[in-house]
């Protein structure tokens, strides 16, 4: 989460110190909201989930998000405006002397008159809330699963260290070392083929059309269960056996595409998907450099990992793993 705040708003969220941080405890009771919603489909009725406790507690944790984002969007046209005054009264500032990258926010500010405050708004709580959850949670079961696997660990530690080999081993990635991590990034996807952040994705069907032999009438909702897709032994070959070769070139071209879908697929599926993998690349390369993990007593095997669904995966009882420095 301060990941997607610095890159996305230049803002620190400092989240992880935060017990109570207003956007993530108030998003973690919206996914539980939905979930209640899904398992009691009663209440996806409006009227009557209208009637429900939930529907009050939906509408507070939806309102205090709300305003946490307004104020950081406040709290940035606070900054450009002084930022341009300053280019105004000429640049005094070392930093002037290049372009620095601009935020989200700080392009939709710019174009503040082509979206009301809402739209912008809710953009922004799309892009933390889609943005942050699902890498983290993917994060972990990378490191889960290294630690579960202590070959698949060091030959990406080996990776990592080859990279890094011309002497500062603590620099921090760079954009170029990122694409040379390719074992990191079969690891890595291998993990989301057992594991998708996001297992399950709804779309509703506009015209009446034949799947295989079955009529699906028009405005039918589909659930399309990426977990189980995943695991189809038609498109591989031990489906639950953790091996990154899966993802080697040729084993990748000789598949379905749509056999994995991971970040959806089509018109409407992730916008973040390479920002993603830049993201989980950084991170763990960051973490394997110093540490070595292994598998913790209170989840001693993958099997004991227990998951659930809400929007994204959820650990029902944590996602443990024993960490040491390796110097
Ligand atoms: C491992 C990380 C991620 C996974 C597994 C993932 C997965 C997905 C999936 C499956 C969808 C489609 C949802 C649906 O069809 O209902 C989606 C949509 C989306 N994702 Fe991601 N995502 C990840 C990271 C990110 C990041 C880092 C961002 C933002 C920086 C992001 C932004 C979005 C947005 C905005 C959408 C909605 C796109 C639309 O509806 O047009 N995602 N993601």
């Amino acid at each position: 989460m301060d990941t997607i705040g610095r890159t996305a708003l230049g803002e620190e969220f400092n989240s992880q110190n935060k017990e109570n941080h207003d956007f993530r405890n108030n998003y973690e009771r919206l996914a539980e909201i939905f979930a209640y919603r899904i398992s009691n489909p009663w209440f996806l009725i409006s009227s009557l989930f209208s009637l429900s406790s939930k529907k009050h507690e939906q509408r507070n944790s939806q309102h205090l998000m709300h305003k946490f984002v307004n104020g950081v969007i406040q709290k940035k046209k606070v900054e450009t405006n002084e930022k341009a005054k300053t280019m105004i009264n000429g640049c005094r500032d070392e930093d002037c002397s290049y372009q620095k990258v601009k935020s989200l926010i700080e392009i939709l500010l710019a174009n503040e008159h082509q979206i009301s405050h809402e739209e912008m708004r809710d953009e922004l709580i799309t892009i933390i809330s889609a943005g942050h959850e699902t890498t983290a949670k993917a994060n972990s079961l990378i490191i889960f699963m290294l630690a579960h696997h202590q070959d698949v660990q060091q030959i990406v530690y080996q990776e990592i260290n080859s990279i890094f080999s011309d002497g500062n081993l603590n620099r921090p990635p760079t954009y170029e070392d990122l694409q040379k991590m390719e074992y990191l990034e079969r690891v890595i996807k291998e993990t989301m083929r057992l594991y998708p952040a996001v297992p399950l994705v709804l779309r509703q069907v506009e015209n009446e059309m034949m799947i295989g032999k079955y009529l699906i009438p028009a405005d039918t909702v589909i659930a399309i269960p990426i977990y189980c897709l995943h695991l189809n032994p038609q498109s591989y070959k031990d489906p639950e056996k953790f091996n990154p070769d899966n993802f080697l070139p040729d084993v990748c071209r000789s598949r379905h595409p749509y056999a994995y879908i991971p970040f959806s697929g089509g018109t409407r599926n992730c916008i973040g998907m390479k920002y993603a993998m830049l993201q989980m690349k950084t991170a763990i390369s960051t973490l394997v450099r110093s540490y070595r993990f292994s598998p913790s007593e209170k989840c001693p095997t993958p099997k004991e990992l227990k998951l659930s669904c809400t929007i994204a995966l959820e650990f029902i009882n944590g996602c443990y793993v024993k960490i040491e420095s390796r110097k």
